[in-house]
């Protein structure tokens, strides 16, 4: 079973999941990470899933094309869409605080 270790604003959250789990969909049925897993669309559309990959990105699949649409330069930083991928394998995630734009 994946293990699941989940960063979010100086906690760390740590659960098993059944292999070729989807987080924003554990979320979605109220199952961890939620409630502190931010997503909104669950469609690679909004990017609010964003979540650095601390450790275990070498057992994921490489970024499909609404990753590469969404990230851009952030894939190079280890980013990827929560709701994009499935987990086989332990895997360790950060998810920072939006970067909120500031209007001019
Ligand atoms: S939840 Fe919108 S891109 Fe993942």
């Amino acid at each position: 079973m994946p293990k699941v270790t989940f960063h979010k604003n100086g906690q760390v959250f740590v659960d098993e999941v059944k292999p070729e789990t989807n987080l924003v969909v554990r979320a979605g049925i109220k199952q961890f990470p939620y409630p502190n897993l931010r997503y909104e669309c669950g469609m690679g559309k909004c990017s609010k899933c964003a979540c650095k990959v601390l450790a275990g990105a070498e057992h994921l699949p490489p970024p499909n094309w609404k990753e590469k649409k969404q990230l851009g330069e952030r894939l190079d930083q280890g980013f990827r869409l929560a709701c994009q991928i499935w987990l086989t394998h332990d895997i360790e995630l950060e998810q920072p605080e939006m970067v909120v734009a500031a209007c001019s």
